[in-house]
C-alpha cells in the first residue's frame, strides 16, 4: 500500500481523483500530486482544460457535471478501474453564488451553488467510500474555504454551502475514522484564480493566496491532517487545523482516532 497517509506515506502510484481539476486550485494540486508520483484522475465539467491538465501531468480526464447524483459514482469507478485503486478523492470542484440570498430568491442559481459547493461533495464521499475500502484505507479531501469557518456578509449562500461541507467533514471524518478513512476539509482564504476573478477590484488591498500555496497547504495537510480537521490556508501564515475552541467536542463523545503511519 502506498497511499497517502500521515507519517511519510508515499504517493508513489496512488489512484488520486480530483474534482474541479481543470483550473485554479485542483489544476495546481493535480500538479503537485502528480510530481510526487500519484496517478491523477481529473474531473470536470469543463472537457478541453480538463483534457489539458491531464495530459500536462501525464493523467486522464474524466468529464461530468459532479452535482449530479449519477455522475460521482461513474467516475469514481472509472478512476479506480484505470489505476487498479483508489487512494486520495479531492472533492474541489465549487461555484460562487450570483445573489446574496437574503431578498428575492434566483432558485436555479441557488440550486446550482448547493448541487455543486454541498450535494457534490456527500456524492463525492459516499462514491468514494467502497472504492478506499477495497484499497484498505485512503484520504478523501473537501475544499471549504475560509468561509466555513468564519461568514462573508457579501455571500451568505457561499458561507452556507462552505460552512456545510465543514460539519459535513468534521461529523464523518469521525465516522469514518475507524474504517482507516480519513477525511478532512481545506478551507482557504482568498486565492487568485478564475472563481473570483471578475470581483478582484475587491481584493485590490487584499493579501491573496496562488493556487499553488493552497496546493501546498493541501499537500501539507496530506502528511500531517487528522480525520475531521478543518484547515485553514491564509497568506503569510502556516496552514493548519482551526482549534473550534469554547464549544464541545463531537456529540456522542465520539472522537476520532489519531492516525500514524502504516
Ligand atoms: N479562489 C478562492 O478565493 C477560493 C477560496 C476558498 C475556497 N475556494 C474553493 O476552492 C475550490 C476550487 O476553486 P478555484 O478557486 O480553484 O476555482 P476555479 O473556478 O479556478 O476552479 C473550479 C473548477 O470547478 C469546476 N466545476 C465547477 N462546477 C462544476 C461541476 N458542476 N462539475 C464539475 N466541475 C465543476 C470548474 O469548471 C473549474 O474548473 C472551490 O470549491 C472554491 O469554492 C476558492
Amino acid at each position: 500500500m502506498n497511499g497517502p497517509w500521515p507519517g511519510g506515506g508515499t504517493l508513489e502510484g496512488a489512484g488520486v481523483l480530483i474534482t474541479g481539476g481543470a483550473s485554479g486550485i485542483g489544476a495546481a494540486a493535480a500538479r503537485r500530486l502528480a510530481a510526487a508520483g500519484a496517478k491523477v484522475a481529473v474531473v470536470d465539467v469543463a472537457a478541453g482544460p480538463a483534457q489539458d491538465v491531464a495530459a500536462e501531468v501525464g493523467g486522464y480526464a474524466l468529464v461530468g457535471d459532479v452535482a449530479d447524483p449519477a455522475v460521482m459514482p461513474r467516475l469514481v469507478a472509472q478512476a479506480e478501474a484505470l489505476f487498479g485503486r483508489l487512494d486520495l478523492v479531492f472533492l474541489n470542484a465549487g461555484v460562487v453564488a450570483h445573489q446574496s440570498g437574503t431578498s428575492e430568491l434566483d432558485l436555479a442559481d441557488y440550486r446550482k451553488i448547493v448541487g455543486v459547493n454541498v450535494d457534490h461533495v456527500v456524492y463525492g464521499t459516499s462514491a468514494a467510500v467502497p472504492a478506499l475500502r477495497r484499497a484498505g484505507g485512503g484520504t478523501i479531501i473537501a475544499t471549504a474555504s475560509l468561509g466555513g469557518l468564519v461568514p462573508i456578509p457579501s455571500s451568505p449562500l457561499y458561507t452556507l454551502t462552505k460552512h456545510a461541507v465543514v460539519g459535513y467533514v468534521r461529523a464523518a471524518g469521525a465516522a469514518l475514522a475507524d474504517d482507516g478513512i480519513r477525511m478532512c476539509a481545506l478551507c482557504p482564504g482568498f486565492a487568485n484564480t478564475r472563481l473570483i476573478t471578475d470581483r478582484m477590484d475587491q481584493f485590490a488591498d487584499f493579501p491573496m493566496l496562488s493556487a499553488e500555496d493552497v496546493a501546498d497547504a493541501m499537500y501539507t495537510m496530506l502528511d500531517r491532517g487528522q480525520p475531521g480537521e478543518a484547515w485553514y490556508v491564509q497568506p503569510g501564515r502556516d496552514p493548519g487545523p482551526y482549534g473550534f475552541r469554547g464549544v464541545p467536542g463531537p456529540i456522542g463523545g465520539v472522537r476520532p482516532p489519531r492516525l500514524t503511519s502504516r
